[in-house]
């Protein structure tokens, strides 16, 4: 061989190495292979959501296919039991000491012609939650509450992609539920200020 062709043949020998390293990368048939094959140094090692969610109480729900962990929402609503006060009809209970219970509820969410307290609340069972026809909701799933009329926002949730989810990506999954964020008396989520805020702005809006 001359020099000319030892050349070549380094240059050769040095590509295939280099190709053959690249290789490496590809040698798994799947995705799932290759995260198989890289989490074996893990084996015994549990990736769990668990040390997030913590001590908060929850409940799991089954919905189609997604099954999931939400906040338990009875123990956080300070005036339930509702049937503490709501034993005897509400006629009956104006009278009483407790007349001015929930002045601070106003509704702002759909038109007050078409939505009133007893959309959603049971004046017979107030301590669950009914359907627009009148089937029983716990306050636990109240989610299932709104998904009557806001079914796209129901669906997104379901899959992740509305709201938030409390623990990471490994099981199990724990997601927040719609009145941990809107207020069902008052849903709206307000626009707020970018956080620079633009004095000039302000003059201008006076
Ligand atoms: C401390 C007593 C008390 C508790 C506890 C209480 N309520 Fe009431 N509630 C009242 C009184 C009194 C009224 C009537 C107030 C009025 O009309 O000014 C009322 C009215 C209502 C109404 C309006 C009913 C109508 O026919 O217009 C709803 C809805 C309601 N309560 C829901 C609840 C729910 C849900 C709970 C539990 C999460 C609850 N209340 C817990 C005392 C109470
Ligand atoms: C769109 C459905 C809806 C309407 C309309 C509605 N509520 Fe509620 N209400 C709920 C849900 C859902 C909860 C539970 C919220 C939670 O889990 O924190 C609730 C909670 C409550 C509670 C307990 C929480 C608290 O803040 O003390 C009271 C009292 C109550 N509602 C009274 C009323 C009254 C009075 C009206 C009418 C003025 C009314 N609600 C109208 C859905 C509704
Ligand atoms: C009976 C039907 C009905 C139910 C039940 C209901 N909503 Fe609504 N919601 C409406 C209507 C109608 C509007 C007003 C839509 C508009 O103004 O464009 C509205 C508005 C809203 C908005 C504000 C939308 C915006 O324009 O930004 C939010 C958020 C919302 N609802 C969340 C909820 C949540 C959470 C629940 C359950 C606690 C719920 N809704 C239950 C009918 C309903
Ligand atoms: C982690 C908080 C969070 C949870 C949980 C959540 N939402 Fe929302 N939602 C938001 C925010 C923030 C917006 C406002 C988005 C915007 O203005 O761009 C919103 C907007 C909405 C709107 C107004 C229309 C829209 O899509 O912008 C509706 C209706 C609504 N949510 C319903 C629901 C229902 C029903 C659930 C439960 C199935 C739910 N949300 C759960 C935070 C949440």
């Amino acid at each position: 061989m001359n020099r000319k062709m030892y050349k070549y043949f380094f240059t050769c020998v040095f590509l295939t190495t280099l190709i053959s390293c690249k290789h490496q990368e590809n040698e798994y048939h799947s995705l799932t292979d290759k995260i198989k094959a890289k989490s074996e140094k893990y084996q015994g090692v549990s990736i769990s959501s668990e040390s997030y969610i913590g001590n908060l109480k929850t409940i799991e729900i089954i919905e189609g296919d997604h099954i999931f962990l939400i906040p338990d929402r009875k123990s956080q609503i300070t005036s339930y039991a509702c049937t503490e006060c709501h034993s005897k009809p509400v006629s009956e209970l104006k009278g009483t000491e407790f007349k001015k219970a929930h002045w601070d509820i106003v509704i702002e969410h759909a038109n007050q012609k078409t939505m009133n307290c007893l959309s959603c609340h049971n004046s017979n069972d107030m301590n669950n939650l009914k359907s627009l026809t009148g089937a029983t909701i716990d306050f636990n799933r109240s989610y299932k509450l709104c998904a009557q009329c806001h079914s796209n926002q129901f669906e997104d949730w379901k899959g992740g992609a509305h709201g938030k989810n409390i623990g990471g990506w490994a099981d199990p999954r724990a997601a927040m539920t719609c009145v941990n964020c809107h207020n069902p008396h008052k849903p709206k989520i307000l626009s707020r200020w970018p956080s620079r805020f633009n004095t000039q702005k302000v003059k201008e809006r006076e």
